[in-house]
């Protein structure tokens, strides 16, 4: 069952890094680490992830044999939790009306059969209140501080339900919420058009000329197009 055992922290430095922790002493599947706050909370490719105290869900699950697709179905999850709205920024961010609400972050130990999936939610965040570099990008789902507990169940429950999905029902729930669908997109080696994402997950890019090029998450920064 995911959420059991529990372990919530008023404040820690990562999630994930008490999740990880967790997972190598043997925690079982389905293990829940949450915090209030975070003093290094960690994003993708080296950034940092940023909230106020008590207004953004913070979590991380250790997972036992996890997807290969996991970062796809958290995303996935997430865009159910949020709301018919929501959409899925490749690979893994939850956008509405066009600004990120939410991140995740999946690290493991493949060989020891364990992911930690840390995802952050910015439920009752006010924009205002994230550092400046962040305003023009960051959203929030507008709720109230008391919805952190009832939006973290809810999310729970779509995460069971999108990491029982066949690959294939995965990738058509992900290609639902696509946002960058037919957009420009620019990464570190080129530039094309976004055009869904191929049966491993990956981005399917139209570059210049017509040729089509497939992005690994793993290797990308994507940038606005
Ligand atoms: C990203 O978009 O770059 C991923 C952000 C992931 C943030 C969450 S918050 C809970 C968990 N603990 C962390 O240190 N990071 C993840």
């Amino acid at each position: 069952m995911l959420g059991r055992p529990r372990l919530h922290l008023r404040e820690t430095s990562s999630t994930n890094d008490r999740a990880r922790e967790l997972a190598g002493a043997g925690a079982p599947h389905g293990t829940l680490v949450t915090a209030a706050t975070q003093s290094a909370g960690r994003g993708r490719q080296g950034r940092t992830w940023s909230a106020p105290p008590g207004h953004a869900l913070l979590m991380s699950l250790v997972l036992r044999d996890p997807p290969s697709l996991l970062p796809l179905a958290a995303a996935v999850a997430v865009a159910g939790a949020a709301g018919e709205d929501a959409r899925i920024k490749w690979p893994n961010d939850v956008l509405v009306v066009g600004r990120k609400v939410s991140g995740i972050l999946a690290e493991g130990r493949p060989q020891e059969g364990w992911a930690v999936l840390g995802i952050g939610v910015n439920v009752a965040v006010r924009v205002e209140d994230l550092p400046p570099e962040l305003h023009a990008t960051a959203g929030t789902l507008g709720r109230s501080p008391d919805d952190l507990e009832p939006f973290l169940y809810e999310l729970l429950g779509e995460l069971d339900r999108a990491l029982g999905l066949d690959q294939a029902a995965l990738l058509d729930a992900w290609r639902a919420r696509d946002a960058l669908m037919g957009r420009a997109v620019r990464w570190t080696a080129g530039e094309g058009v976004a055009r869904g994402i191929d049966g491993e997950g990956r981005l399917v890019v139209e570059v210049p000329g017509g040729g089509r090029t497939a992005l690994d998450a793993g290797e990308v920064h994507l940038g606005a197009g």
